[in-house]
């Protein structure tokens, strides 16, 4: 773990920059180019390791970002990707070779679920997945083939906190690498690597970007690591355009004061959903009543904008209270400035088995949503106005069932 010169706020701002003085841009240009001229095959020599040679390999705009985002984690060093499954799926191929076992987490984002259980299997690596808080499960399921030990936190949608030093002194004890998956942390929340994690993997579609804008990935941590995955990335060739990490740095920048708001905001309706009559269950860790309140303050400055629901009532209820919403958008995907809603079984969790589903607590009357920047009170009001279309139908939705 590297030590941080600022606090977090002001690296994520200036983090992104040399502080020297210089003239020129403050901004970062957006070297928007496929390639790099040189003047003779000597010099053609030198770029070839650098960011200056092909953009399949790097590219000045996406190194800036990238630098930024391994001084907000603390580690050595970072890449991007062109969307979060790219930033994932590279880094595990990367570490794996055919034989080789992973022990992963079972309530794990449904398309990392996916490339471990049916893709992986086709070039010989095979998962055992495990309960989240379970480190005896975790410890069992270890046999002498396992390389990787990987886990999401906080998880998708059930909101699940892991313990970050167990698992961390838990691949130490075993030899193992661990990987995280911390898109719904975000460094401003939680950085892996201060509790001994190996490598750092997020969706940067969603909090870093933070504008619903576009797609990318991210990779940070040790830096035999990243030198490894930057290989592997340049052969599978699922790089960042330039112009994209520029908009991206645009993000890094207010990651901070966004994501401060939301941890406020997100409590606030964590704490008005758990009031409602017509809700049976919140899932969000910093409420008193989660199964992982005491990890999640434990490692957590803040939990973050998104947090799941259960209503009094069934799937179609779920449904009918996230269609009635204004200020929440009916759409995939979270962690932007617009607050968004959505039924994961429909959504994120549709490809899961609906028994898989059930044991990583995925019910069908669940409702996840990510909060924005709205004025809470206008959320707050949206969704007790949204909750209203349950009142005196109950009868109804379990006729319909
Ligand atoms: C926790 C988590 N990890 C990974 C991903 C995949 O990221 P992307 O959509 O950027 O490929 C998502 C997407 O929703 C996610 O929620």
């Amino acid at each position: 773990m590297k030590k941080h010169k600022f606090r977090r706020e002001t690296e994520a701002v200036r983090g992104t920059a040399s502080l020297a003085k210089k003239n020129g841009p403050l901004a970062t240009p957006i070297y928007q180019t496929s390639t790099f001229e040189v003047t003779d095959m000597q010099e053609q020599l030198r770029v070839t390791p650098t960011d200056s040679f092909y953009t399949r390999y790097g590219n000045p705009t996406n190194t800036v970002a990238e630098n930024a985002i391994a001084q907000l984690e603390g580690t050595d060093a970072a890449l991007l990707f062109s969307s979060g499954m790219a930033a994932i799926t590279t880094s595990i191929l990367s570490l794996v070779k055919a034989g080789d076992h992973i022990v992963a987490q079972r309530d794990i984002y449904g398309g990392v679920t996916k490339f471990l259980s049916q893709w992986l299997p086709k070039l010989g690596v095979e998962t055992t997945f495990v309960d989240t808080n379970d480190i005896a499960q975790h410890e069992r399921a270890i046999r002498p083939t396992t390389k990787l030990l990987h886990i999401e936190s906080p998880t998708n949608p059930t909101v699940r906190v892991v313990d970050l030093e167990k698992i961390a002194t838990l691949a130490r004890k075993h030899n193992l690498i661990s990987t995280i998956d911390s898109t719904f942390a975000t460094p401003i929340n939680c950085r892996p690597a201060e509790w001994g994690v190996d490598l750092v993997l997020h969706s940067g579609t969603k909090y870093f970007a933070g504008h619903s804008d576009l797609i990318c990935g991210i990779a940070t941590g040790r830096r035999d690591l990243i030198e490894q995955i930057h290989q592997t990335r340049t052969t599978l060739g699922c790089c960042l355009d330039p112009h994209a990490a520029f908009l991206l740095l645009r993000g890094i920048k207010t990651l901070a004061v966004r994501v401060e708001r939301q941890n406020q905001s997100a409590l606030r309706v964590a704490e008005f959903l758990s009031q409602h009559p017509k809700v049976a269950r919140v899932h969000y860790p910093f409420l008193k009543d989660h199964p992982d309140y005491a990890i999640a303050k434990k490692q957590m400055a803040g939990a973050a904008g998104v947090l799941s629901f259960e209503v009094e009532g069934n799937g179609a209820d779920a449904c009918r209270v996230a269609e009635a919403l204004n200020l929440f958008t009916l759409a995939p995907s979270l962690g932007g400035v617009d607050s968004l809603v959505t039924i994961p079984v429909i959504t994120s969790h549709a490809m899961i088995a609906a028994d898989l589903r059930q044991k990583m607590g995925v019910t069908d009357q669940m409702i996840r949503i990510s909060v924005g920047l709205e004025h809470v009170d206008d959320l707050i009001a949206d969704l007790d106005k949204g909750l209203a279309v349950l009142t005196g139908t109950r009868k109804e939705a379990v006729v319909a069932d």
